[in-house]
């Protein structure tokens, strides 16, 4: 088939469907590629560039519209492309069909099928097409150094000769994709970051993340009906009040907030209220993912940076992928490559458009001169539901400290129990066997109980370090046990013989699974 990618008319895109990178790999599903002059340009992507990866350069955008049999884009497409779309065709883009209805019908009417990116279920085996999720992964990167470039502080704390710097206190009000992204930035730039989204099961996404989640002080449902396909569902009026009532209290102490709520079809929550903008110290920054659905800030300006009487700059960008055009456009292209090797099984660049597979069937929203809009159920689920986490109870400082006393005395108890059970073994043992056997089997009794104290309370994060120092031990263990496997005694000499062959695994597997984990960290 022939896939071809036009210059995005939206004003102001600047991304594209189509890089030399992924060019290359759908040739190798059997397909040739073509794309408009001048259409990565802005991208960082030149005509020469795609010429080497092997695509042809069409001079317009009539001629590769009629030239390709599939087209991919990034937005939706215009009334004047649709019009060009022909029988048979393929046209792969954003379409946003819940808000695009006429469009779509006239998409059908042409008898082309339309495969809408926004549309990919959220299920694991379509996560490498997940567009939305690789634009909102960018958009929430991007949040947070756009809050940084309009913020007159450092995020983390410093102490200087010059005087000490508090780090900049950051919330995130909604933690999908983008919510998650903009943790990760501003955690990793230092600043104290706070998060807070309805569906409970992210609590400890966000912890493990740095970042600490804002609990309320509220019992009952959070939401009004079911949450579907990892997605959130209304909140409850109640829960509203209490979440307003967390966020008044905080709205003093942020620096910055980056709001990223959103429930799937509906305008966005409007969370972060005008008296909250006034409540807030003035430099602070207020950054709008959901500006395009009317923002969650009540005084954000959709495509617009604002700064209010009292001094806080409210960015509502709709733009943020593309103003990373170079980054967003590598990913999403990827997103259409994966796409596309899904309508290639057969990798001979004959595409089967299988309305039986699940992605595929829910990401089309026209086929065979009908609109499939909307798709039925995906039979998977998107993410299993998980028990919210029980909130720790509070403790006081007494109770607290009973708590340790406690414990500590239940692992006193357990060891002397170990340790008098131990004595007893060695003693019972001590009246039978001979005076050699007991001096090497004491050695190896404390090497167990030492062994078993040191490596038990090692945390998983320092697991590699001590696979190294296993390592070691292992080496040691090769070397006595050949210095044994001479000694004549075939018993001796077996267990040496296991004892290296034992040793030789751990240690070649210990190097395998470093190798493993060093390569994780390896730039390409
Ligand atoms: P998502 O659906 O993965 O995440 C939205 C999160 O908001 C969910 O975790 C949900 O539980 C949470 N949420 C819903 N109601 C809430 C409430 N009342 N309080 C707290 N949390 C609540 O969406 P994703 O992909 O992370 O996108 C987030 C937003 O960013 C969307 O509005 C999307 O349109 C926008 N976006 C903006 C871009 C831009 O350039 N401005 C680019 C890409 C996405």
């Amino acid at each position: 088939m022939r896939i071809g990618t036009p210059t995005e008319v939206f004003e102001g895109e600047n991304r594209v469907a189509m890089t030399p990178d992924s060019a290359t790999a759908l040739q190798k599903l059997g397909h040739t590629c073509l794309i408009q002059s001048g259409a990565g340009l802005k991208a960082g992507f030149s005509d020469a560039a795609y010429e080497a990866a092997g695509v042809e350069v069409v001079k317009t955008a009539a001629d590769l519209w009629a030239k390709a049999e599939v087209v991919a884009k990034v937005r939706p497409p215009s009334e004047a492309e649709v019009a060009m779309l022909k029988d048979g065709q393929t046209l792969i883009s954003f379409f946003y069909p819940g808000s695009n209805e006429a469009l779509m019908k006239q998409a059908a009417d042409t008898g082309a099928s339309v495969i809408a990116m926004d549309m990919v279920p959220r299920i694991s085996r379509a996560q490498k097409m997940d567009a939305l999720s690789s634009m909102a992964n960018i958009a929430g990167y991007r949040a947070v150094i756009e809050a940084g470039n309009n913020f007159g502080r450092f995020f983390t704390g410093q102490v200087t000769a010059a005087g000490k710097v508090p780090p900049a206190k950051v919330l995130v009000i909604g933690a999908g994709v983008a919510g998650l992204a903009a943790i990760g930035t501003s955690t990793s730039l230092g600043a104290i970051t706070l998060a807070f989204d309805v569906r409970p099961e992210v609590a400890e996404q966000i912890e493990s993340m740095g970042a600490e989640f804002v609990y309320l002080d509220f019992e009952g449902p959070a939401q009004d009906g079911a949450a579907t396909g990892g997605y959130a569902a209304p909140s409850s009026p109640e829960f509203r009040e209490a979440q307003l009532k967390k966020f008044r209290e905080l709205a003093p102490q942020v620096d910055i907030v980056i709001s990223t709520a959103l429930i799937p079809n509906r305008p966005a929550p409007v969370l972060w209220t005008r008296d909250m903008v006034e409540m807030m110290k003035p430099g602070s920054v207020i950054v709008d993912l959901a500006a395009e659905r009317g923002g969650n800030c009540e005084l954000t300006v959709p495509d617009q940076k604002i700064v209010t009487d009292n001094g806080v700059t409210i960015v509502g960008y709709t733009d943020f992928p593309s103003r990373m055009a170079a980054q967003a456009s590598t990913l999403y292209a990827t997103n259409i490559r994966h796409m596309m090797t899904d309508l290639t099984p057969g990798k001979d660049g004959v595409v089967n458009h299988n309305m039986e597979d699940d992605v595929i069937r829910g990401a089309t929203v026209t086929h065979a001169k009908a609109v499939t809009f909307p798709p039925p159920p995906p039979k998977v689920q998107a993410i299993a539901a998980q028990k919210p986490k029980e909130k720790a109870k509070e403790l006081t400082p007494e109770e607290r400290k009973a708590q340790d006393i406690a414990a500590f005395k239940a692992q006193t108890r357990s060891q002397v129990g170990v340790l008098l059970v131990g004595g007893l073994l060695m003693l019972l043992i001590g009246a039978y066997a001979p005076e050699s056997f007991m001096s090497h089997f004491i050695v190896f009794a404390l090497a167990c109980f030492v062994g078993f104290q040191v490596i038990w309370n090692v945390s998983h994060a320092l697991h590699t370090p001590l696979m190294a120092v296993t390592n070691a031990i292992s080496g040691i263990v090769i070397l006595g046990a050949l210095l044994q496997i001479g000694a004549g005694n075939w018993l001796v000499v077996i267990l040496s013989f296991v004892s290296v062959l034992i040793a030789s695994i751990n240690i070649v597997g210990g190097f395998l699974v470093t190798r493993r984990m060093l390569a994780m960290f390896q730039k390409s």
